[in-house]
């Protein structure tokens, strides 16, 4: 069986991750520039910021290696990568705008003109060479000055700044844009308040209502955006992304059935808000019951009424085994809530991170009976390892080639069970900065970067044997996986 027409075959990015080039051309500093390589901590962990003397520290560290400040340097470089890209015959490609390029601060009243004039021939080349730009509008990237002055997304003031660089660009680039893409993972706030929702832990009072107010202003962001690209760039689709989280019951016992059940309703409620316009049924109840109080006005409920995304967009990486004793990531943070239980059944990667491509066909088949009829695009799927450049000179990375293999075809058998994927990004196409460990030898990509962590080596591209495969599922339209 193949794909439907127009089906989506291509990779996915981000700025933070992979343009380097991070004080170039009057862009300001952003969430990720701070966030520091450190080979010293376990891989199963992820690193995090929560204190302004964590950012200030970053500011002020002239020794320490921040790699996403110099990624793979796209920002100079995006003329052959995408050349060498487009040459697998995929069809799509997901990047972010770097916000900070934009409005350095966050705040000015006027754009910054050499920001622009990147993205304008980033989107430009994109086009060029046959891939449909999918634009993600914050993906870790919020200017520094809107987490310091203003508090992060908690005041409702950045959704005002928000909105205004969401209505300049799709503007900007309206006709040339195939998927608007308002937030990354708009879920993920819950775990990392910091990458996420610009919020520094120590300075907000109640975490759990501090980040359920900033996730509502994402979701009146998104909402707005969905608007004005209905208005300005009709033909093009709006909508945000969530990471699944597709999660098992640690044994048949009822009590951690029911877990399982709360868990859905943690990870799904930002999508059931983008999806079905409204909160679900719990939300209220839960709030009333821990003394949360957010502002949602009627305005704000029409708003979101009103303005459903188009499609959904999902990360896939992995399923979580979940037990009666979990904790809630309501009201906690850390990353290590996610991990739960080992599934003694899966393999997992170096990091920790448990490979399901079964639990791949579960998610999909899940996301259609909880929203039906709504396209789901695969933002991001993809295999993070250690890559090594063999003597002949080529990366033998079968292991991704099996990973992508297994994966499609199991959203093959979704989309043959009904289905409605419009497409499937994966994650990186080409090696780039870990969002999670700050690692560039954490790769994902088809396409190898002759870097290593410090930023050391000739900086190669070279196309792995996982490129090769992967030309062929493009162009044959999933036909051969
Ligand atoms: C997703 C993020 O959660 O996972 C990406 O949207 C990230 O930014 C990707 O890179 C893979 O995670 P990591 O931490 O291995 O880079």
């Amino acid at each position: 069986m193949s794909f439907p027409d127009g089906f989506l075959w291509g990779f996915a990015i981000a700025a933070n991750q992979a343009e380097g080039a991070w004080q170039a051309g009057g862009k300001g500093p952003c969430q990720a520039d701070v966030m520091k390589w450190d080979p010293s901590v376990d891989p199963h962990d992820i690193a995090m910021i929560t204190s302004r003397e964590q950012l200030e520290a970053a500011l002020a560290d002239t020794e320490g290696v921040y790699p996403k400040r110099d990624g793979i340097d796209f920002f100079h470089t995006y003329p052959a990568d995408l050349d060498l890209l487009a040459g697998m015959g995929a069809n799509a490609f997901r990047t972010s705008i770097n916000w900070a390029r934009i409005f350095p601060r966050g705040d000015e009243p006027e754009p910054n003109p050499e920001g622009l004039a990147f993205y304008d021939a980033l989107i430009d080349k994109l086009n060029a060479v046959g891939l449909k730009p999918v634009i993600t509008l914050s993906h870790y990237e919020m200017p520094l000055a809107l987490i310091t002055e203003y508090g992060g997304w908690a005041n409702r003031q950045v959704l005002d700044f928000f909105n205004r660089y969401a209505d300049l660009v799709v503007d900007r680039y309206s006709g040339k844009v195939a998927y608007w893409m308002g937030f990354n993972q708009i879920n993920t706030g819950l775990m990392d308040p910091y990458l996420a929702l610009g919020l520094l832990e120590d300075e907000v009072g109640s975490i759990t209502q501090a980040k359920l107010q900033a996730t509502h202003h994402q979701l009146l962001a998104n909402a707005h955006l969905v608007a004005t690209v209905h208005r300005v760039d009709p033909q093009a689709r709006a909508g945000s992304m969530i990471l699944d989280m597709t999660a098992y019951p640690a044994s048949t016992r009822p009590e951690d059935v029911l877990a399982v059940q709360k868990a859905d309703q943690e990870v799904f409620y930002a999508a059931d808000v983008l999806v079905r316009g409204e909160y679900p049924g719990w939300f209220a109840p839960y709030c009333a019951e821990h003394g949360i109080e957010l502002q949602i006005s009627d305005a704000d409920a029409a708003l979101l009424a009103e303005n459903v995304s188009d499609y959904l967009a999902i990360s896939y990486y992995v399923t979580r085994v979940i037990g009666a004793n979990r904790a809630s990531i309501l009201d906690s943070t850390g990353w290590n809530v996610l991990g739960d239980l080992p599934n003694p059944h899966l393999p997992s990667t170096r990091w920790g991170w448990q490979i399901d491509p079964t639990g791949f066909e579960l998610a999909l088949l899940k996301l259609a009976d909880r929203y039906p009829g709504v396209p789901i695009l695969i933002a991001e799927n993809g295999l993070g390892n250690i890559d090594v450049l063999d003597a002949d000179g080529r990366i033998h990375d079968d292991y991704r080639t099996e990973y992508i293999r297994d994966h499609v075809a199991a959203m093959r058998r979704a989309v043959a069970q009904g289905v409605n994927v419009a497409g499937y990004l994966v994650w990186s196409g080409i090696d780039i900065v870990s969002a999670s460990s700050n690692e560039r030898t954490k790769r994902y990509g088809f396409v190898y970067v002759d870097l290593d962590d410090q930023g050391n080596g000739t900086a190669r591209r070279i196309p792995k044997d996982s490129y090769d495969y992967f030309r062929q599922v493009a162009t044959s339209n999933g036909r051969m996986s």
